[in-house]
């Protein structure tokens, strides 16, 4: 019976599915007129064209949640991202407005890293190991849960466009960082702030153990052992063959690779960072990417006096984002003119109260 349920809940009706691909577009224009500014439809860069054409505001993951805290004014909130996002828009938007995720299996696999179960008993033996001076911050990327315990322990959360500036402040409270869930933008953040990868280490929540060679009072960072399974598909083998190929061309990616990838790569940087770079970039110079591939394939036909290709040829998109997808955001708009809006992604108050705090210390840090 649960199944069935669940199965339900993810089941396009039957009048969507019959539709053109014409007619889903012209229903989702003629929908969003009809709402006008009681819906927003905030859209990450990573979400398919056939979505990302209809959101009110495109951006990053530290764009869209600033942009989710100002919009007021919306009764409804249709996020074109994963689940971790419509969490954090739910977290700061106002009592009178409701977060929907048109596809509920739209998840994170770096945020299924970490639970808050794993977090707080991880928490716990850190503690014993190392007494009460590690700060938790964590990435975006997490449970809502996650930032609150970040919240209520002093700490924040951090982007991948101002993770050096919060680990910077981080740094400044206490003597030891936990870095939550993303092992790799908190060694490339820290490295690039001059900790050597000697004073890293690595927690690793299945087995509840801490990965460190040295002395225990030379840890500055605990790396939290979780990763971007799209972004790990990028290797120094890429790199190297696409150096051979083009010994003119240039490597950005985004600091979600790898050690590795990232200090064998030109640049690296956030989402945003990456698609202004190679805007700023005069005609004619060739980049390979190494971010997810509808954005990459976006980069390629804006930027056409310029060689744009993915830095592994065989990427594919990631698979979570793309569950929003055309006939399942037409299934959400509908829904709220039906008057019976689903897919609602609700944080309780307790949580929200807690995570916000973390949610604002890294607002108020300007970045
Ligand atoms: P940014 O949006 O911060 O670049 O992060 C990319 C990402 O993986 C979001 O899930
Ligand atoms: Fe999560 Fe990676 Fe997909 Fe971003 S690209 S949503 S970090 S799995």
């Amino acid at each position: 019976m649960k199944l069935m349920e669940s199965f339900h809940g993810h089941a396009l009706p039957e009048t969507i599915r019959l539709m053109s691909r014409g007619e889903m577009k012209a229903r989702v224009r003629s929908i969003k007129k009809e709402l006008g500014s009681r819906l927003y439809m905030p859209g990450h860069y990573y979400q398919k064209d056939e979505v990302i054409q209809f959101a009110d505001s495109t951006g990053d993951s530290l764009q869209l949640a600033e942009t989710a805290a100002k919009n007021k004014e919306a009764e409804y909130i249709v996020f074109c991202g994963v689940h971790f996002m419509a969490e954090t828009a739910d977290i700061l938007s106002a009592s009178h407005q409701k977060v929907l995720l048109p596809d509920l299996r739209a998840g994170c696999s770096m945020a299924d890293m970490a639970t808050i179960r794993q977090v707080e008993r991880g928490w716990t033996h850190l503690q014993d190991k190392l007494g009460d001076r590690i700060l938790p911050i964590t990435y975006v990327n997490s449970t809502a849960a996650i930032k609150a315990f970040c919240g209520e322990n002093g700490g924040a959360t951090v982007t991948s466009s101002n993770a050096a500036r919060m680990l910077s402040w981080a740094f400044a409270q206490k003597e030891i960082v936990l870095f939550l869930p993303d092992q790799h933008l908190g060694r490339n953040t820290a490295y690039n702030l001059g900790i050597p990868l000697k004073h890293m280490a690595v927690w690793d929540p299945i087995q509840d153990y801490l990965e460190y060679d040295g002395n225990l009072n030379d840890i500055q960072i605990i790396l939290w052992k979780g990763h971007c399974s799209v972004h790990e598909k990028f290797t120094t083998d890429n790199v190297s063959k696409f150096r051979q190929e083009y010994p003119d061309g240039n490597i950005i990616v985004h600091p979600e690779c790898s050690f590795d990838v990232v200090q064998s790569a030109d640049e690296s940087g956030s989402t945003r960072k990456i698609i202004d770079v190679i805007n700023k970039a005069p005609a004619g110079t060739k980049w390979a990417v190494g971010t997810e591939m509808n954005l990459v394939n976006r980069i390629a036909k804006q930027e056409d006096d310029k060689m744009v290709v993915s830095l592994n040829p065989n990427m594919c998109a990631c698979l979570t984002m793309n569950r929003i997808d055309l006939p399942h955001l037409l299934w959400s708009l509908e829904s709220i003119l039906e008057g019976n809006p689903h897919h609602i992604i609700t944080v309780d108050d307790k949580t929200k109260e807690k995570a916000e705090i973390a949610l604002n210390r890294m607002f108020s840090r300007k970045i």
